[in-house]
Parts: C-alpha cells; structure tokens; sequence
C-alpha cells in the first residue's frame, strides 16, 4: 500500500505552480516510489495564483510561518526565488525536522552554512537538485563521484537564457540586444535580465558545486564573475577564426596548490569541445574526478516541466531515505 507524504508549496509561480498542480491531480505518483503525496497548502499572494495553478484557492495563503509550522507537513516544497523570505522559512522548517526542497539557487547559496546547519540541528534533509540545472540530475551525480573521487574540476553551461543569447548571435549572426529582445519574448529572459545576463545566476550555481567538491563554503561573492552583456559579433569572428565559439561557462577548478578558483565568463570553446555543441536553452556541465575522470551531463536547465520533475525526485528520496538523502557537505 502506498504511503502518504504531506507537502507545502512555497510559491505557485511557474515552477511550484506545476508541482503543485501535478500533486493535487494525483500526477506526481510513481509506483516505483511507493509514496502518495498530498498536498495540504501553499504559500502565495492570493488565489489567482491557485486558479493559474489549477488548485483548490483554499490551500492557498501568504503566510509562510503559519504553512511552515504545520503538524500535518512532512515535506516543504520552497520555490518562491529571492534570497528572503526563502532562506528562513527554510531553516525554520528544516530545524522542526521538515525535509525541505529547494529550487532556489540564491537563497540557498547566499546561507548554506545556515541550512546545513538547519537541517543537522533538525535530522531532516535539504535537497536541491532543481536549483542547478533544471532536470539534469546533477548534484546527485556529483555526490555519488565525491563518495571516491577527488573531484578537481566541475564545468558547465548552468544558464539557459545566456546560452541561448550566445548561441542565436553565433547561429544567425544577430547582435546582442536583438538575441536578449528574442530570449524574453520566448520567456527564457526576464524583464530585467541582469541575474542571467551579468552571469549572477551561474555564480549561485557554481558557488554551490564549488562548496560540494572543496568541503568548504563559498559565498557567490567568492566567485570571479563577468557576464555576456559586452559580448559583440566581433568576438564571434574572432572565436570562429580560432576554430571554436564562445560560451558562459562556470568553473570550480582545483589549482595545484589544492584551492578551489571560482569563475563565471565567456569563454572560447574550440569546435572539438562537446560545450561547443551546446544550442539554445541547454545546459551542460562536464565533472573531473581522479578516478572516474571526465563525466558529462546534457539537457534541459528549466522549465516547469525538467525542473518539477527534478523537485519531485527530490521529494522521493526525501521522503524514502529521511536526512541521509541530503546530499554531502562537510562544512
Ligand atoms: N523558471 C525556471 O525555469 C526555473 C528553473 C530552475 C529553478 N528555478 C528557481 O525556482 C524558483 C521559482 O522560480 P519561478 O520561475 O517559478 O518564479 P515565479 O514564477 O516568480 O514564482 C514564484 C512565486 O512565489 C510568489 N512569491 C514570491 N515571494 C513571495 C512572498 N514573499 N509572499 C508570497 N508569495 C511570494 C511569487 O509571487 P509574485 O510573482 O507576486 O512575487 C510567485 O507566484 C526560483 O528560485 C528560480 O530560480 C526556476
């Protein structure tokens, strides 16, 4: 017989809107997990947000600490984005014992120390597959190579509007304003585009796989970080005449004095080099252990559907395996 696990949404906008909606229709159950998740409330501004949802606007309100401290929550889903109030209703869920999952890069990566914290005081377990790369099971691939491996260097393309950007200038040869106009009609760029574009989002990222392989925080400050916004048709012309392209590409390299170097720019990829292929809104991301050697991962980095499907795992294992599904950080 199934098991009945008790979820709280935090934030119904695109993401946690289609979590939401595919557990209240019953979509999000697998037999493979042998669970049966229900889902009890929601945080967010009111009930247009349940109608876009398509669920019942009584699960529906904004306060986050009323839904948090909960009895009947087993599991908080926190999708609202920003750093606050993310990062505490996630501590303060985590320290009640509540398994938490994230898709919120910034929140977790600007208070890691805080949420590990959190979630050891608590025994409950923090997952946030869906916070890098979208659908890409990433980080639970990078914890199974650190279980054996030094792992010496993690490398991707952790943005899909700034790939996309990059790769329409290279393909069609239009200019960057034009490439970013096209992005935000599709709906991959926001309105201010400066997280994406100034390579803010791949620093959150990066921080984080960066703390996972060194056993040690860094703050998104830590990260060396320049964006796509000067990024002309020149550039292009002269990668295309060095054999290769150009991609934002976020690195946590191990140097030889064994210290993590953090980066976030445009770089020249050559044509040989699998980020080369890397097209639209992809992500892509390449992991060096000592032993296992090069790893590489592809596929979508957002959108509702990969990223709902990357938190609903995240429920899973949560739910099945309790504290010891976190993955392992050292701090
Ligand atoms: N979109 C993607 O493809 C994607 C992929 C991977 C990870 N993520 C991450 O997932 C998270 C959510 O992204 P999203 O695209 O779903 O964002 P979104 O569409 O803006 O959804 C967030 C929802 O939470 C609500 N909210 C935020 N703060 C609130 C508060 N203090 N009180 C009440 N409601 C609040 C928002 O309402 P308002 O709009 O009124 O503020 C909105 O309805 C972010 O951390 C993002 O980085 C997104």
């Amino acid at each position: 017989m199934a098991r009945s696990v008790n979820v709280a949404v935090l934030g119904i906008g695109n993401i946690g809107g289609e979590v939401a909606r595919r557990i209240a229709s019953g979509a999000s159950a697998t037999p493979s997990s042998g669970l049966e998740l229900k889902l009890v409330a929601a945080m967010d501004r009111g009930p247009e947000q349940a109608a876009a949802a398509g669920i019942d606007p009584a699960l529906v309100n904004p306060d986050g600490v009323g839904i948090v401290d909960r009895d009947d929550v087993d599991i908080v889903i926190e999708t609202l984005g920003g750093a606050q109030p993310a990062a505490d209703l996630m501590i303060r869920a985590l320290a009640q014992g509540k398994h938490v999952v994230t898709a919120n890069k910034e929140a977790l990566a600007k208070n890691l120390p805080a949420i590990l914290a959190a979630a050891r005081d608590g025994d409950a377990a923090i997952m946030y597959e869906a916070s890098i790369g979208g659908g890409i099971p990433l980080v639970v691939s990078l914890r199974q190579i650190l279980t054996n491996n030094r792992v010496d260097s993690v490398r991707g393309i952790l943005n899909g509007t700034t790939n996309y950007i990059l790769h329409r200038m290279e393909d069609e040869g239009c200019d960057y304003a034009t490439a970013l106009q096209g992005a935000q009609e599709l709906g991959y760029a926001e309105p201010d585009p400066t997280a994406d574009v100034e390579g803010l989002d791949a620093a959150n990222k990066i921080a984080i796989l960066g703390t996972m392989m060194a056993g040690e925080y860094f703050h998104p400050e830590r990260v060396d970080v320049t964006g796509i916004s000067g990024v002309g048709l020149e550039d292009f012309a002269d990668a295309r005449e060095r054999g290769g392209t150009l991609r934002l590409i976020a690195a946590a390299e191990r140097r030889d004095d064994g210290s993590i170097a953090l980066s976030v720019a445009p770089t020249f990829v050559p044509n040989t080099d699998l980020f080369s292929r890397v097209v639209r809104n992809f992500n892509a991301v390449e992991i060096v252990g000592d032993r296992v050697g090069p790893v590489w991962l592809h596929g979508q980095g957002a959108g509702p559907d990969p990223t709902a499907s990357a938190i609903l795992s995240d429920v899973a294992e949560a739910a099945i395996a309790g504290s010891g599904a976190s993955p392992t950080m050292n701090l």
